[in-house]
């Protein structure tokens, strides 16, 4: 049977960085608010790349980090709520930014959890043979859909891309992955799209935006965390004590907390970069898994864990040797 295997993984996040001291200028917050109650200092937040410039250079990077080009690809997919046009998709405009071949390239929309959604249908591709090399990518700026005058949002999100490339194995690098979805609580987290047509009028364009109820966030993630990882862990027969990592969505320092303290798991165990990151929505998982193997704190036959929420509702993570 054909399993699959990480080749290699690429991140990359603008280089214009808002502080919290730049936020606390436009709405009432502060740095002391805002670093003790979700851990993020800096984000980067783009100017004038959107969402394809940056998942091509997230791509680039993961592509050298491997023995294939991007000729060698058969797929491409991406993780996204913020592509550069609602058509064609951000995987478009990366197939021919990349150079790639007539192939299939698709995006996908799970908020948060997206990169884990697509790395679970890129698993059953390359799982079925009819697949062999994937680019799969999460790139999301966060910064073109939230108003900077709602302290509740603002706050929390930033720019950037992570790709990881998948290929094919004899052995069994993906132990367990699990993706879920609940669309009873679509309200928590959410952005309007275009409105019903009335009487074929055009309606006046308002600008949507992302809008949450942060604490009810909060207690999903919590939840969903520990939830995932046990499953996880069981189906994997993986004991989570046994991970030498856990790479977490970067949406709040205290989310991460929570759900080690109710693992049991130490906090050294817990990959960490939302203080410069904030929360980069699809991207802030790949974006961590690279920064773990770039800084030698995740080697090759280590395995970790991964794990992610977001709006949908959606959630899910996997175990994986690296
Ligand atoms: N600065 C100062 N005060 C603030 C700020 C701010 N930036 N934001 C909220 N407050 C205030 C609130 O108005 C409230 O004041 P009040 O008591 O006078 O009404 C008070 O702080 C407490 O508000 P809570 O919402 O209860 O604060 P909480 O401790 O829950 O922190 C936060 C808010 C950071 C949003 C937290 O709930 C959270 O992280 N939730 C999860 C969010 C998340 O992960 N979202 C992303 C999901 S992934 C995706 O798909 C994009």
């Amino acid at each position: 049977m054909t399993h699959t295997k990480i080749l290699g993984t690429g991140s990359y996040m603008p280089n214009h960085i808002i502080t919290n001291q730049d936020l606390a200028k436009i709405v009432d917050t502060s740095d002391a608010w805002i670093t003790s109650r979700t851990g993020i200092k800096n984000r980067p937040m783009t100017i004038d790349e959107n969402t394809s410039d940056l998942a091509y250079q997230a791509a680039l990077k993961a592509l050298e980090s491997t023995d294939i080009s991007a000729e060698d690809l058969d797929l491409i997919i991406v993780a996204t709520i913020t592509g550069d046009y609602v058509l064609p998709g951000v995987a478009q405009l990366l197939q021919r930014k990349l150079g790639a071949r007539m192939i299939p390239a698709f995006d996908i929309n799970a908020a948060c959890s997206g990169f884990i959604y697509a790395l679970d249908i890129a698993d059953k591709m390359i799982q079925s043979e009819a697949y062999r090399h994937i680019l799969i990518v999460g790139a999301d700026i966060l910064s073109k859909i939230t108003d900077f005058s709602d302290r509740n949002t603002c706050v929390l999100f930033a720019d950037g891309a992570g790709a990881m490339v998948l290929g094919p194995s004899k052995e069994k690098h993906i132990k367990a992955i699990q993706t879920f979805s609940k669309g009873d609580q679509e309200l928590l987290l959410y952005m309007d799209s275009y409105p019903l047509k009335k009487n074929f009028e055009t309606p006046p364009q308002a600008r949507p935006f992302v809008k949450m109820q942060g604490s009810d966030v909060f207690k999903f993630a919590v939840w969903a965390m520990p939830y995932t990882l046990n499953k996880l862990s069981e189906t994997s027969q993986i004991a989570l004590d046994d991970l030498e990592l856990i790479v977490a969505h970067q949406a709040n320092e205290r989310i991460i907390r929570y759900a080690a303290k109710s693992l049991k798991i130490p906090m050294d165990k817990m990959f960490m970069n939302i203080g410069k990151t904030g929360n980069t929505s699809a991207a802030s998982v790949p974006i961590a898994i690279d920064e773990a193997v770039q800084s030698n704190r995740l080697k090759r036959n280590q395995v970790f864990g991964t794990v992610a929420f977001g709006g949908g509702l959606t959630w899910g993570g996997a175990i994986i040797k690296y």
